[in-house]
């Protein structure tokens, strides 16, 4: 079924009222959604300051046709809230496809674009749904897909994939894990949770409809690293194509919990201006308004990389602008995106929902 099919028989679904009656029919879900401790009005994407270090990132494509489209999102709704509390965090975004016309916004939500250097595998990018399922352990994980998988029959897994965040720490309120080029990541990430909230959450003023306030846009990029090829440069040469230690220090001296002056450094000689904390974060006074969050995956020596996960309250000034600066950079030459998608995060509880099923 095409997206624009799918979004049609969504448009056609609410239209015709179906949407709001939906809910889970099962009674072994409903079972485990009164046992979990589903902590309702918070948010699952940001718990903690350090993601949750196993995940599966499933992308979902809505096979059920005819009236029920809107009644399946608001069971898939359910079901991840089941699913969400204790030993794992659960959450689920919609992808464009997903949104009838007649709503209105999120405003920045379209189907991902292909960026100069991107190798898109259509089976690895997009989908109606995404739903991410982060936890304690692999099997904690394994258990909770499965579990939700199992009261969505009318949606079909376009992909997943595992992830799991190596070294996965907290330091100074920052969540912190090495990625498989043998970096530390998260120290351009916020220390406290206002910082994070700051540039996650769409606020009222923001233009987006009031449905979405508290919301976020989520940004996954599959991006395989070529692993073998980065191993045969010197730890000297891959710090200066980052721009930080392996273990976060500044190329200058400066500890990595604290904010270079590249000002003082014009033409890149500590620092190359094709690192990729230079083209990331030029101004250190203004960073990036996202948060990264994401996983490293591996199928196979060959075949690994990033499940590259950022949040951002307004798409263009987040990732976009970001990802637009980094064409060029040294780091280019490793990496290939073959996957991904753009998707919005609801707000915490049911206003949401409700407000779709009332279209
Ligand atoms: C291609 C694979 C990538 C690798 C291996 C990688 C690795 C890193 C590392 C090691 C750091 C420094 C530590 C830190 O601040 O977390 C970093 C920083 C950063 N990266 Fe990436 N990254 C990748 C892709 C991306 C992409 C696609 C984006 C966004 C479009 C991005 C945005 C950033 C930002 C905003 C920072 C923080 C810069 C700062 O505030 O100093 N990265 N990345």
């Amino acid at each position: 079924m095409t997206t624009t099919t799918r979004r049609g028989v969504l448009r056609a679904a609410i239209a015709a009222g179906a949407v709001g009656a939906g809910g889970l029919a099962a009674a072994d879900t409903v079972a485990l959604r009164s046992e979990s401790s589903h902590q309702d009005q918070e948010a699952a994407h940001l718990r903690g300051p350090a993601p949750l270090p196993y995940a599966q990132v499933i992308a979902l494509d809505f096979i059920g046709g005819g009236t029920r489209a809107g009644g399946s999102l608001r069971t898939a709704h359910h079901v991840v809230e089941a699913v969400d509390g204790g030993n794992v965090a659960a959450w689920l975004a919609m992808g464009e496809s997903m949104l009838p016309s007649s709503v209105a916004g999120p405003r920045h939500l379209k189907q991902m674009p292909t960026f100069p250097g991107d190798v898109l595998d259509h089976t690895q990018s997009h989908g109606d749904l995404l739903l991410q399922i982060t936890g304690t352990s692999p099997h904690v994980v394994q258990d909770a897909a499965e579990h939700a998988l199992r009261e969505l029959p009318l949606w079909r897994v376009r992909w997943r994939l595992d992830g799991v965040r190596p070294e996965n720490r907290t330091e100074d309120s920052r969540g912190l894990a090495r990625n498989p080029f043998h970096f530390t990541e998260g120290y351009g990430n916020p220390d406290t949770p206002a910082g994070v909230a700051k540039r996650v959450t769409i606020t009222r003023d923001q233009g987006e409809p009031s449905w979405a306030v508290g919301g976020s846009y989520q940004v996954i990029r599959v991006i395989r690293l070529a692993t073998d090829f980065w191993d045969r440069d010197t730890v000297h040469e891959q710090e200066r194509i980052v721009g930080r230690g392996r273990d976060g220090q500044w190329l200058d001296g400066t500890p990595g919990t604290e904010q270079p002056v590249f000002a003082a450094d014009p033409q890149g000689k500590t620092t190359p201006l094709d690192s990729h904390v230079r083209r990331a974060a030029p101004d250190r006074r203004n960073p990036p308004p996202l948060v990264r969050r994401g996983y490293n995956y591996r199928h196979s020596d060959d075949d690994q990389g990033l499940i590259f996960s950022c949040f951002q309250r307004n798409l263009e000034q987040g990732f976009e602008a970001v990802q637009h600066r980094l064409q060029g950079e040294a780091m280019a030459k490793y990496t290939l995106t073959v996957g991904g998608g753009y998707f919005f995060v609801p707000p915490p509880g049911d206003g949401w929902i409700n407000a779709l099923a009332s279209r």
